[in-house]
């Protein structure tokens, strides 16, 4: 098959990613061509931040409303920046195409206009892959980044058939603390070993090029940004209700913090 990879990566992880799935393509006795995205601006991240300022308060609403949650990663806009002439404008030739960026809150800006210009999308397979800085949080890293990717995709006529995203364990605003202690609360696990070159992401990589090459899901129909997309049975924050989230704090708090012990045992009918 005839895979085109673009990516866009600013600090050079999610180049990395690309990389590493074009071996695993070449491996498998597909050819790759790669597209580099770039912004004609160089993007600093403060700008960036400054862009997505307006996301980080909807972020913080979602917690406390899943209506709105919903409406939000549904509705949400991408200011767009102007992108270097790309080298392949039209990927109609190619039989897969995967497109990679990291996370920057939401979809990149940069991403938001490359969709939008290339052409020859119509009845295309797509996988999105990305790196992010956390671990696969649900609410906060895996439905924000891949159900607008899908939504996308689809008016543009493709199908998205295969997501993954990885830790690149490095965040630019040096807040890597809050995701390593979200990672140990929520999974009881480090964040290495969501990173790109731990265990889980080996098997992801693999996974994510299977259902590439195998084409048959559709990540929208079947919501597969809700579902634990790792295959290795590690959840996904899969909080029905962001509360849930908010009670997991409350009891990380209470052990950890305040290091109150457990309330005691309560033997159900069935053991008096
Ligand atoms: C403006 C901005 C917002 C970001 N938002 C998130 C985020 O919401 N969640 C996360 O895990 N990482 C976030 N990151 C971290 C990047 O996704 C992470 O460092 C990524 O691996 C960078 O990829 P690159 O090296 O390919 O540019 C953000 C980074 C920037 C600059």
């Amino acid at each position: 098959m005839n895979i085109l990879i673009s990516y866009y990566s600013r600090t050079g992880h999610t180049a990395e990613l690309a990389l590493l799935l074009a071996e695993e393509f070449m491996a498998r006795g597909h050819s790759v061509d790669f597209e580099k995205i770039e912004t004609v601006e160089v993007d600093h991240h403060w700008p960036i931040l400054w862009r997505t300022q307006w996301y980080w308060g909807s972020l913080a609403l979602g917690i406390l409303s899943n209506t709105y949650r919903q409406y939000f990663i549904k509705n949400y806009k991408i200011p767009e920046v102007d992108l270097k002439p790309l080298v392949h404008p039209d990927v109609a030739k190619y039989d897969r195409i995967c497109i990679g960026s990291p996370k920057h809150t939401i979809l990149p800006c940069a991403i938001e206009r490359y969709l939008r210009q290339i052409e020859g999308l119509k009845n295309k397979k797509v996988g999105y892959f990305a790196t992010w800085a956390g671990p696969p949080l649900k609410y906060f890293e895996v439905e924000h980044l891949f159900r607008p990717a899908a939504d996308r995709l689809e008016r543009r006529g493709a199908r998205l058939v295969s997501i993954l995203a990885l830790s690149s364990m490095y965040h630019e605003y040096q807040i890597m603390f809050i995701f390593r202690f979200l990672s140990r609360l929520r999974f009881g696990q480090p964040v290495e070993n969501f990173s790109v070159y731990s265990e889980y992401g080996k098997n992801n990589r693999k996974l994510f090029c299977d259902e590439l090459i195998l084409g048959e899901s559709d990540i929208k129909e079947s919501k597969g940004w809700r579902r634990s997309y790792d295959g290795t049975g590690i959840p996904a924050v899969a909080t029905a209700s962001p509360l849930t989230t908010l009670q997991f704090v409350r009891r990380g708090y209470n052990r950890y913090v305040l290091k109150k012990p457990k309330p005691p045992f309560k033997k159900s009918d069935s053991q008096i």
